[in-house]
């Protein structure tokens, strides 16, 4: 039986106040000026930090923090050195809550600073967990946990930074965006190391600073391509909670009111009768006083291990209401199969950690898969839909707008065997003007954007150019954009943007399900019972 929901509340997730990163189409990248270091005296810097540090963006920062922090051990070793670096930007952390703890006292009577005090200690919150989670996973080899966790704790920092900005009006605002740009620049640091012992070893020596593909680096991945790889959400599976919209006969009426009832938010598992079947809509925009795009979200999910099947996401603020998420997720280790998310610009926010989505369809128009995740799209259908109120007139929209802020971050966004179309509504506009309707694979929302199309159909929507730039040149030197083995009219490469790439063959390895989010580790194989795989 076909059960319809439609809920007009913000979000259905029991943690989903948080809001943070705001009106993401204004930000400028924080320019890591550092407030001035004293500057440490050669002789005073222990010899395997000085070697260490050199992994690092902000070697300078690096000696120092390290070198006044006491808790060195004597002779340490290089994952010594890392700890102590994690250490070192937790204990930063807990003074830059204290200092967002401040401006909210200090805020009663101006709403926005208040909104954006809230938000940051949510957002340092959650950057609080994710070291504490790093913290465990080094020392027990999980490297590539460690790294997702660390480059999610990095990002939650960076919200903080873009929250406070439009409610900088005091010193004590300023002071604290000065801290937190050094607390991003701390983290880094620490995040940048651990890549360099993840891919170079425990001898610091052979450590560098992080490289992207755009320095010509891939990080090995194996011999294995992974094509065999066939995993998705679990085959069988009964329902706990049932939601339909009458209520009665053991049913709950909202989702809302399920979740209420749910043991714990991780490892929540969700399934309707089908895509436009189960319906979870919504319609806020952040363009409403008080919503940003974070919580603009139709539904928001928090807790790791998130799993949905057969339902669709949407938010119907509609095509002139700027920015309106309609599902943003920032679960770690989550499984979407068989979903549809429908909005106009903004539509789906894959925010942070490592998600998996296959046979979903994704409807938007402007920057419509957005976020700093490590995300694979596999055998999705991506549709552009109309913009505008008048859209004859014609547009520019962008796919994709991947956010990521640092080159040691272990996020990007991967399409695996997708097609990208128009609706049937669009493309009759499209085929009317072909010219004035441009569709672009995806455009740099910060300097270390990457995406990467592989084994892709292309429709004649997408642009020749291929890529779009955000604003002058910001990160046209250091995105990466690459192609590989697409096939359509679209995917002709010949007019393409000097600055996106075609991937070498040898290392398309590096965006398999396996390397890229390690997901024959947590995704369930098809022909498995579900086993959700326990965090400790
Ligand atoms: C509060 O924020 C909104 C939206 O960013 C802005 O338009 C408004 O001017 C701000 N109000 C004050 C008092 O700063
Ligand atoms: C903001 O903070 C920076 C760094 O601490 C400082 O140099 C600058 O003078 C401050 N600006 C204002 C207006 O307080
Ligand atoms: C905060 O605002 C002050 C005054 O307008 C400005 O000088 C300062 O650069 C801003 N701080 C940051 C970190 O953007
Ligand atoms: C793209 O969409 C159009 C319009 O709905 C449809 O005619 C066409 O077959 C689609 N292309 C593919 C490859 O499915």
């Amino acid at each position: 039986m076909a059960s319809l929901l439609f809920l007009s509340l913000i979000a259905v997730f029991l943690f989903s106040t948080l809001s943070s990163a705001a009106r993401h189409h204004q930000h400028a990248p924080p320019h890591f000026a550092k407030p001035p270091l004293p500057k440490p005296s050669v002789t005073s810097v222990p010899p395997e930090i000085h070697i260490a540090c050199k992994a690092t963006r902000f070697p300078q920062q690096c000696e120092t923090s390290l070198t006044k922090s006491n808790h060195l051990p004597p002779n340490p070793t290089s994952l010594q050195i890392i700890q102590l670096a994690m250490v070192v930007s937790a204990e930063n952390l807990k003074t830059a809550q204290s200092m967002v703890k401040s401006i909210l006292d200090a805020s009663v009577g101006s709403q926005n600073r208040t909104t954006a005090a809230k938000n940051c200690l949510e957002v340092l919150r959650n950057s609080e967990y994710r070291i504490s989670q790093t913290n465990d996973a080094l020392p027990r080899g999980k490297n590539k946990d460690a790294r997702a966790w660390m480059s999610a704790a990095l990002l939650f920092q960076y919200d903080c930074w873009s929250g406070l900005k439009y409610a900088n009006d005091t010193r004590m605002v300023n002071e604290t965006m000065s801290f937190l740009d050094s607390l991003i620049g701390i983290s880094s640091n620490a995040l940048s190391m651990m890549v360099s012992y993840d891919n170079f070893g425990k001898d610091a020596g052979s450590w560098r600073p992080p490289m992207t593909e755009r320095n010509g680096f891939w990080e090995s991945s194996g011999s294995s391509d992974g094509s065999g790889f066939r995993g998705g959400f679990p085959s069988k599976l009964t329902a706990d909670v049932t939601v339909c919209k009458d209520g009665g006969g053991g049913c709950y009426k909202t989702v809302q009111e399920a979740v209420n009832v749910a043991p714990d938010n991780a490892g929540t598992r969700r399934f309707g009768d089908g895509m436009g079947k189960t319906v979870i809509t919504g319609s806020l925009n952040a363009d409403t006083p008080g919503i940003s795009t974070y919580n603009s979200a139709t539904v928001g999910v928090l807790g790791d291990g998130f799993m949905a099947n057969g339902l669709t996401f949407q938010n119907t603020a509609g095509p002139d209401a700027h920015q309106a998420v309609a599902f943003r997720s920032e679960s770690d280790l989550s499984v979407i199969e068989n979903c549809e998310f429908i909005g106009n610009q903004d539509t789906l926010y894959v925010h942070s950690l490592r998600q998996f989505y296959k046979s979903c369809r994704i409807l938007g128009n402007v920057d419509f898969i957005f976020g700093n995740s490590a995300s694979i799209f596999q055998d999705c259908k991506i549709l552009v839909r109309p913009r505008q109120l008048r859209p004859e007139k014609g547009e520019n929209n962008a796919i994709t707008a991947h956010g990521r802020t640092d080159p040691a971050q272990s996020t990007g966004f991967v399409f695996q065997n997708c097609l990208i179309n128009g609706t049937e509504e669009y493309m009759s506009l499209y085929h009317s003007k072909p010219k004035v309707h441009k569709n672009f694979l995806g455009r740099p929302w910060k300097e270390y954007s990457r995406t990467v199309f592989v084994h892709c159909f292309m429709e004649a929507l997408v642009t020749p150019q291929g890529w779009l730039p955000w604003s002058g040149d910001f990160a046209l030197k250091t995105l990466y954009y690459g192609e590989l083995e697409n096939s359509g009219p679209g995917s002709e490469l010949s007019q393409r943007v000097p600055w996106s790439s075609q991937i070498p063959a040898e290392h398309v390895y590096s965006y398999s399900v396996q390397n890229f989010i390690q997901g024959d580790e947590w995704i369930p194989s098809s022909q498995l019972l579900a086993h959700q795989r326990k965090i400790t």
